[in-house]
């Protein structure tokens, strides 16, 4: 059996979390949007289409923030094509995903949707087939209040008052070959500065994204944030990062160390933003946007066959199971450990892409990694506290020195619940944890939620929804001892500890 100490001291502090942290993504892929979150008709759907079932369950996720439209597809996408009377709207191909677009969902459907949702708006422009031009217009037709022919425009179809939209992307993955208009970090350094200033003239209030590498496996990772931050450090806000984790080897003991290559990501990120401010002699800090991450690689295999230029191709649509799930609530401890600098976390996606929710004409459902994300995105909210974890380790394929134990600890803001988030990465034996908060006095545990399986490919559907399911083991189990409480993680497991004062 595997022990850990978490050393706690309440004057050590990381960082207030910013409920952006918990964000998502909705991508014209797939059914995200056509029979995901939109499907005109539908039993279930109401006066605008939109599926309450899917907003039910969006809202219980606790999602705060939802980037649109994309992902591949905003690089080839006219935002125009998406405004005004329906049967007007024009079907194109979209070559991102080898879809036909219909447009019939487009921005003032998303704003709409997203008012339902209670998330805030995260919308990307295109700087791949476009450029600064469309960039300001959007922005305009969004965000001015009226007296323009774009802001007048969104007025006639209905929308009187600003959508006042505060984040932008600039751009998606433009490192990527893949890319609709793939750009070198000198073309996009320059374009995304440029489209980023006529943004902010248009509408000052307004943060902006600029595109990090695709993933850290991008041989140009690293020189790219460099050189596009040295273009457009004035105009951007916060610097992308996106990351996407398969076990294809069956090699659980690699895929759930994969939180430390997570982990490295985002220290090697803020100190390039870093190296920047300093080599630009400026007061300004670059933070940081994980504006893609999760587990994608169930349904690599199956994608290629399926019918293209059709609308909602069902592509992405992987089924996640128990460990994909520990792993996911390990990112969030990560994203949570670096409260002070990621300030946005995009799990990527919402809804049957890549998605902790599946829609089926039946219904809508809760994927596995749903759990772990929903309790800390309603819970890990105050400030992360800095922590001395001591854990005992293993190695194995892919990395030495894997602490089987990590957690992260959130205070709340008004002092008075301290929640722990944990995870015992041992496939074979439970864990012990032990809680030292002699420097936080006053604390005693109400309960402890865990999510653990005998079976660590274990699934849920629509007609099995509860095989993957946390559950609470109360107090009971939690031993006190002068300060230091001892808490049993089960054998892979992802945990959720609360003390009150
Ligand atoms: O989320 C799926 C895709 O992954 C996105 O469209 C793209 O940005 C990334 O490569």
């Amino acid at each position: 059996m595997a022990n850990a100490t978490l050393i706690l001291d309440r004057d050590f502090q990381i960082g207030k979390v910013d409920p952006r942290l918990y964000g998502s993504f909705i991508e014209h892929l797939g059914r995200a949007v056509y029979t995901g979150i939109y499907e005109p008709g539908h039993p279930l759907a109401d006066e605008e289409g939109f599926r309450k079932d899917v907003l039910e369950l969006v809202r219980e996720l606790g999602v705060t923030l939802v980037r649109y439209p994309g992902g591949n597809f905003v690089s080839g996408y006219r935002w125009e094509d998406g405004i005004g009377p329906v049967k007007d709207r024009p079907a194109r191909l979209d070559l991102a995903w080898a879809t036909l677009e219909t447009n019939e969902f487009g921005l003032n459907e998303f704003v709409s949707w997203s008012k339902k949702a209670g998330t805030e708006v995260m919308m990307a422009v295109n700087l791949g087939t476009r450029g600064p031009a469309e960039a300001r217009d959007i922005v305009e037709y969004c965000n001015h209040p009226s007296g323009t022919y774009l802001s007048d425009l969104r007025r006639s179809h209905g929308y009187e008052t600003p959508h006042d939209i505060k984040l932008w992307c600039l751009g998606n993955e433009m490192d990527g070959p893949w890319q609709m208009g793939a750009k070198t970090a000198y073309e996009y350094g320059r374009t995304a500065a440029e489209a980023g200033k006529l943004m902010k003239w248009v509408d000052p209030t307004i943060e902006l994204v600029a595109c990090g590498s695709s993933s850290s496996s991008m041989k140009t990772f690293a020189s790219w944030e460099a050189e596009v931050l040295d273009l457009c450090y004035d105009q951007a806000d916060y610097l992308s990062l996106h990351s996407y984790y398969g076990n294809r080897n069956d090699d659980t003991p690699s895929f759930l160390a994969k939180s430390l290559d997570f982990d490295q990501f985002i220290r090697s990120v803020i100190s390039i933003c870093d190296y920047v401010k300093a080599k630009k002699r400026s007061k300004k800090t670059i933070n940081l946007s994980f504006d893609e991450w999760n587990v994608w690689y169930h349904s690599n295999s199956t994608d290629d066959e399926k019918a293209r230029w059709i609308k909602a191709r069902p592509i992405l649509e992987d089924i996640y199971n128990h460990e994909d799930a520990v792993l996911v609530g390990d990112l969030m401890i990560t994203l949570l450990k670096h409260a002070d600098r990621v300030k946005i976390g995009c799990l990527a996606q919402l809804i049957n892409v890549i998605a902790p929710i599946m829609v089926e004409e039946g219904g809508a459902w809760r994927q596995s990694i749903y759990y772990p994300f929903m309790y800390t995105a309603l819970h890990g909210r105050g400030t992360v506290l800095g922590s001395v974890m001591h854990s005992d380790r293993y190695d194995c394929a892919e990395f030495t020195d894997v602490p089987y134990m990590d957690a992260a600890a959130v205070l709340s803001d008004d002092e008075k619940t301290l929640t722990i988030f944990a995870v015992n990465k041992d496939l074979e034996n439970s864990g012990l944890l032990k809680l030292d908060l002699r420097a936080l006095e006053g604390f005693s545990a109400v309960d402890h939620i865990t999510m653990t399986n005998e079976d660590k490919q274990a699934v849920n559907s629509i007609l099995t929804p509860g095989i993957c399911k946390p559950y609470s083991l109360g107090n009971a189990g939690i031993k006190a001892d002068g300060g230091v409480l001892t808490v049993r993680l089960p054998k892979l497991s992802w945990n959720m500890i609360t003390l009150k004062k």
